[in-house]
């Protein structure tokens, strides 16, 4: 794992940091742990969200890809993508793709970007980099959503600096707390070194199965432990949202009134009254 500062250390980027504030809200997707949820949620939000009304972007920062492919990008077709913005400075304009769901456009993970997480420690600012590049976007979003590599090395880190707030994926399964303290404690860190604005803005429960006890005992814990921080809404386990993916597409296109898809839905609806009590109560 990146060593990141502990709060002792001081904060010192507090000065370069003063870009203003846009009303784009950005979101990292992030759960250190592999297949939890955190690809099928970027896709199908992005999609329950654009269809509201709400311009997105998801930003595909795992080197896997999932989300590019997911949507339905040619990876090896792409001129440009999530490395060439991250490493090569590149404008995110530049490596923007539309993709079928209107108002959601993607920026791609390049196939070079499983090199980025080495190639970003010799650079100065190394944590800022996608902070930079999104603070130079000129294109409005309402939401920018990124999919995080499943570890909480310098990818990731790029993304909790860059982002107002963490959604975490979670699936009901044993040791899912202690997974889940460890990402915590990773926030408070980032929270207090680089990035003051960030919150953990939800935990959503994914591949729910309500008929395994276990599911339902870890869920409990969950709930019991993060209050209303998890969200109501529960994404359960329906083979119609893991078929999506290899026809390209989100399982809201792929299969409109399958379980899956109505339960995005819903946490869309969930997610946007979450954010708009956020603007109402002031807090940021
Ligand atoms: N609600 C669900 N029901 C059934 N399968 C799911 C569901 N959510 C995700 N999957 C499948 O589980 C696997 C891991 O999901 P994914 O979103 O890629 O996880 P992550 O991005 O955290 O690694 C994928 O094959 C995906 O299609
Ligand atoms: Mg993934």
């Amino acid at each position: 794992m990146t060593d990141i500062p502990s709060s002792s250390t001081p904060v010192i980027s507090a000065e370069i940091d003063v870009a203003p504030r846009s009303a784009t809200r950005i979101l990292a997707i992030a759960n250190q742990k592999g297949g939890v949820g955190k690809t099928t949620t970027a896709i199908n939000l992005s999609t329950a969200l654009a269809a509201t009304g709400k311009r997105v972007m998801l930003f595909d920062l795992d080197p896997q890809g999932n989300a590019s492919t997911g949507l339905g990008i040619d990876r090896n077709a792409a001129k440009s993508g999530s490395y060439e913005v991250l490493i090569g400075g590149e404008p995110i304009a530049a490596a923007t793709v539309p993709t079928l769901v209107p108002r959601l456009v993607v920026v791609p993970a390049s196939v070079d970007l499983s090199g980025a997480e080495l190639e970003l420690v010799d650079f100065e600012r190394r944590e800022f980099r996608l902070k930079e590049a999104f603070n130079s976007l000129d294109e409005t979003y309402d939401y920018i959503l990124i999919d995080c590599p499943p570890a909480l090395g310098l990818l990731t880190l790029n993304a909790l600096v860059a982002a107002d707030g963490v959604l975490v994926p979670l699936q009901c399964e044993y040791l899912a707390l202690e997974g889940l303290s460890q990402l915590v404690r990773t926030v408070e860190r980032v929270n207090n070194a680089f990035n003051d604005r960030l919150t953990v803005q939800g935990i959503v429960l994914t591949m729910f199965d309500a008929r395994n006890n276990l599911c339902n005992l870890v869920a409990a814990d969950v709930r019991g432990y993060f209050g209303d921080i998890v969200y109501k809404s529960v994404i359960p386990r329906n083979v119609r949202v893991s078929e999506a993916p290899s026809h390209g597409k989100p399982v809201l296109l792929y299969d409109f009134n399958c379980l899956g898809s109505q339960a995005y839905i819903h946490l869309a609806g969930e997610f946007l009254r979450r954010e708009e009590g956020r603007e109402e109560g002031g807090s940021s």
